[in-house]
């Protein structure tokens, strides 16, 4: 008989056929162990979940309330002052004390950690980042084990290791109610609070534990190379072997099996016999060669298919029990290049064309990267890989066609689970490592802990196809060179640490394990940067690398104001979350006014909310004396952030055209609460105006018009496709405010290469009129172009228009149709004239109810007659939808 996970496995690639038995992991999550955490002084005593936190764990138990709610970031403060320590029951058995090795291994504790098993302490721990091993074998015994992991409070921690190690900033503005000294730590940089986040100075066993029983050797890691050569697909496959530290020799089979087209398995195979490190550490390669007919590149989303196929790897190793350690992975065959050369090439000898080009060449094409960039899904680490949040999240980044994440350097390295999805879903990431917005230390021993932290994550992430780019921190470079942190009377030090840590330290680590770019700073001038020392005179050049670009004082919804770059990878505003998303953290009617105790305490932006008011009274009128003033302040700055964000991303890609940019990243994709920030879908999941807008202003083909300050007007038609566009027509419509039928219209031919953007030779004639009474419409008639959506020139603020008046609306919804698992119903909307930003809801009750969404909104209605549709998983009845929408509109 077999005995628990034994298998027969025939080995691939060998004749070998055998009985062999994984290995013997024993789980110490909450499922398998029994968990309590108590404070410092014992008076708290409750029962915990690992993988966890504490203040899940004391909001399960109603010590503390929703984390979300009021001002309890900074009342339940007192937890992170705390010292936590979870205590964890266990059973082993008597043939998991048989095998010859028992390693103990924490995927994630956060941070400070001393731990005891059956009272003995067997090590310590101070990276959130860094997987942990211990050996056990001497200390556990059959039957029940206690394992005690202590945890400091990572507020003393910091503050300790400050006093002795120094290092700018002192604290974060005092407006963020945060803590000071993250830079300190190996932690999630933005548990301390940012600015546009509450401090929960988390504790933890985040991420998994286990015991691992074995007797010969285990495969920790895999990485992956793949490489087109000669109508060949060339797979190098490096499996990461993991022995006892007192064997250090592993005899073995290696063999990895892959499943590609046709559903054909090809395997190959080796024998191992190699000495380990002193760590029992040692790495074994094994390559493959695949024919390019039996492959399927995997390509960006909109470019492609996300063609995965499954990688299986098996180490079988002999002796008194023979025992199999396999590892699984999904993987992707593309090409990634980061192409920084000579600009003339592209640009020819202009303005534009000094300084080096910056874009991402994937499978031999290159390919303007439209995103935004990614904070952690959840404030609280352990939340962070909840499924439902991350698929919302990264399915709402696919519906806007956006290409690109950049996860950024002040979170977390995200779970397994979110880079596989980004792997199915064609989202390329921009992976900073985790250095934000801080001088950091660079003393040996914090080195040493990065290092092993830049080591396990590459290994573990580099395979995704998803992964595109490795940057070695947020913000730092500019940081130092502009004084941000009142370092300038010790520039010298700090640019030493900062070439110790991103270049010295960081860089031979990630160019030994992977072929993917590093950026040693986001934003940076790239190969430039480098060249004039690592901080660069003007990070923010215009003709070199990446670029931030935020203005909170000039019309953000007026495209002149913004300069070029090679690459966008931030630009934001701020808005308000809606209503309904507010009311989850608060149901208090006093904190729904501007001036409130409670709005004051959620805007983390110095004068965020008089930024906001001066933006939407360029273009918005708002009476102050208006009953619903609050309510229409929340709208109205949404509709501002959206104007400005299509603004801003439409000039980027018409930039491909003038200054050859080639990336468009927004800040920021997600919040992590209910408060002003620059998001586009709010802490919940509903999405704001501006991520609606994302699936227009980044469609894949678009006319987008640009407005000049002499009152001309280009179009540049964008392409972001294989084919060319070609014999198109662009009709330029004038309408008077006071009319769905045009006044004037007239047609332009119109083409553009694949890949590009153009601008068009056209010379707007009709431009005599009043522009206080008219705007244009631009629409794209085009062979083979399926869909493209209108584009609009509004030349005249909104509030100064004449001829705009309260519509009359009427909304009839059927259906459903479509088969489900998702049901469309179809919603008709019949107007009697121009409707600006008509945002549909449905209420309250209903939501309570039902998830259901419209899949698009904040519409420009131009026509008498529109159809969407109201998406749902349920089948609703359609009256019942349709009574339950409630909409909004601008109107002076
Ligand atoms: C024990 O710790 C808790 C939480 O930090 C605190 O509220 C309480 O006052 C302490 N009790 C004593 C007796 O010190
Ligand atoms: C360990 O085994 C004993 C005896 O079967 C049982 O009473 C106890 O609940 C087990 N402990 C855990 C943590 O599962
Ligand atoms: C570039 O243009 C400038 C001014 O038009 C000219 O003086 C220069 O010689 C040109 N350089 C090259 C390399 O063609
Ligand atoms: C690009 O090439 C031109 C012409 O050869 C040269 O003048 C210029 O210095 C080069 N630019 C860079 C950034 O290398
Ligand atoms: C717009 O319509 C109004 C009302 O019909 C009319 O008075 C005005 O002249 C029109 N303006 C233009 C530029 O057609
Ligand atoms: C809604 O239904 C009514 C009654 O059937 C019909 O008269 C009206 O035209 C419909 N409206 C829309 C917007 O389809």
């Amino acid at each position: 008989m077999l005995g628990k996970g034994c298998l027969v496995i025939v080995l691939v690639a060998s004749i070998i056929k055998n009985v062999f038995c994984t290995i013997d992991i024993l789980d110490l999550s909450s499922k398998n162990a029994v968990w309590t955490v108590t404070n410092k002084n014992g008076s708290l005593f409750l029962p915990a979940t690992v993988p966890g936190g504490i203040y899940s764990d004391l909001q399960n138990v109603g010590v503390i309330g929703d984390i979300f709610s009021g001002f309890n970031d900074v009342l339940t403060r007192w937890v992170a002052y705390d010292t936590w320590t979870y205590t964890g029951k266990f059973n082993v058995t008597e043939a998991q004390m048989e095998a010859k090795t028992a390693h103990l291994v924490f995927y994630g504790l956060d941070t400070v950690a001393f731990i005891d098993l059956n009272d003995s302490p067997i090590g310590s721990t101070n990276n959130m980042f860094v997987r942990y091993l211990f050996d056990a074998k001497n200390h556990l015994k059959v039957g029940e084990n206690v394992l005690k992991v202590a945890f400091a409070s990572p507020i003393d921690v910091a503050r300790t290791l400050s006093e002795k190690h120094f290092t700018a900033p002192k604290c974060v503005p005092q407006l963020y109610n945060g803590e000071c000294h993250a830079n300190q730590m190996r932690k999630m940089q933005a548990s301390f609070s940012w600015d546009w986040g509450p401090a929960f100075p988390s504790v933890g066993i985040w991420r998994p534990a286990v015991l691992e029983f074995y007797n010969g050797a285990i495969i920790r890691s895999i990485t992956t190379f793949t490489e087109k050569q000669n109508m060949k697909w060339h797979l190098k496959i490096k499996a990461y072997l993991e022995s006892d530290r007192t064997r250090k020799h592993i005899v073995g089979y290696l063999s990895a099996a892959i499943t590609v087209e046709g559903k054909q398995t090809i395997t190959v195979g080796k024998d191992v016999d190699v000495q380990t490190r002193d760590d029992g550490t040692v790495e074994v390669d094994i390559n493959m060669v695949l024919s390019e007919n039996v492959i399927r590149h995997w390509w960006p989303n909109g470019y492609g298919e996300q063609q995965l196929y499954d990688l299986k790897v098996f180490l079988s190793t002999k002796g008194n029990k023979d025992e199999v350690s396999e590892k699984h992975l999904k993987i992707g065959f593309r090409t990634i290049e980061v192409i920084q050369e000579n600009a003339t090439k592209v640009l020819g000898n202009t303005t534009a064309g000094q300084g080096l080009t910056f874009y991402f060449k994937i499978n031999g094409y290159p390919l303007f990267m439209k995103g935004s960039n990614w904070i952690p899904a959840h404030i609280l680490p352990e939340r962070g890989d909840d499924r439902s949040i991350v698929d919302g999240l990264l399915s709402a980044a696919r519906d806007a066609h956006m290409t690109m994440l950049r996860v950024w350097g002040g979170g977390v390295y995200e779970s397994d689970y979110f880079y596989q999805k980004c792997d199915e879903l064609g989202i390329l990431i921009w992976q900073d490592f985790l250095f934000a917005c801080s001088m950091y230390p660079a003393y040996t021993e914090f080195l040493n802990t990065v290092k092993t932290e830049i080591e396990q994550n590459v290994i573990r992430l580099q395979h995704h196809p998803s992964v595109a780019l490795w940057a070695g921190n947020n913000e730092n470079e500019v940081a130092l060179r502009g004084n941000w942190y009142n370092t300038i009377s010790q520039f010298d030090r700090y640019k030493e640490d900062y070439i110790k840590l991103y270049v010295d330290t960081i860089r031979p680590i990630v160019t030994n394990l992977d072929n993917k770019e590093y950026a040693v700073s986001s934003p940076s001038n790239g190969i430039k940067s480098e060249q004039e020392g690592y901080i660069a005179q003007n990070p923010y050049d215009p003709h070199f690398g990446d670029t931030h670009y935020y203005n909170y004082l000039a019309d953000n919804w007026d495209m002149n104001i913004y300069p070029q770059t090679r690459f966008a990878s931030e630009y934001g505003f701020q808005s308000l979350p809606s209503i309904a998303t507010m009311r989850t953290a608060t149901t208090n009617p006093e904190d729904f006014k501007i001036d409130s105790e409670y709005s004051k305490h959620r805007q983390h932006s110095p004068n965020g909310y008089s930024y906001i008011e001066e933006q939407m009274k360029e273009h918005l009128n708002l009476d102050p004396s208006d009953p619903k003033y609050y309510e229409k302040f929340v709208f109205y700055s949404q509709i501002s952030q959206a104007m400005a964000m299509k603004a801003e991303s439409e000039f980027y890609r018409q930039g491909q055209a003038d200054w050859y940019t080639m990336g468009a990243l927004y800040w920021q994709l997600n919040d992590v609460w209910q408060a002003p920030t620059w998001s586009g879908i709010e802490h919940g999941g509903r999405w704001k105006l501006m991520h609606y807008y994302a699936k227009w202003f980044f469609a894949p083909v678009l006319v987008s018009p640009r407005l000049l300050l002499s009152g001309d007007v280009n179009v540049y038609l964008i392409n972001d496709r294989f084919v060319p566009i070609v014999e198109a027509q662009i009709i330029v419509e004038v309408f008077n405010w006071s009319s769905l039928t045009p006044i004037r219209s007239q047609s332009y031919s119109a083409d553009v290469g694949s890949l590009t953007a153009k601008k068009q030779d056209i010379k707007l004639t009709m431009w005599n009129d009043n522009t206080g009474e008219t705007f244009l419409r631009f629409t794209l008639k085009a062979p083979g172009v399926v869909s493209s959506p209108y584009n609009y020139v509004f030349p005249k603020p909104f509030k100064t228009v004449t001829g705009l008046r309260e519509p009359r609306i009427q909304i009839n919804v059927s259906g459903p149709q479509g088969p489900g698992p998702k049901f469309y119903y179809p919603v008709d909307i019949k107007v009697d004239t121009v409707v600006l930003f008509l945002w549909l809801e449905t209420n309250k009750v209903f939501n309570e109810h039902h998830t259901g969404y419209f899949e698009d909104n904040g519409l420009i209605v131009t026509n008498p007659y529109i159809r969407i549709n109201f998406i749902s998983k349920e089948t609703l009845s359609p009256k019942d939808i349709e009574a339950a929408i409630t909409y909004q509109y601008y109107v002076n």
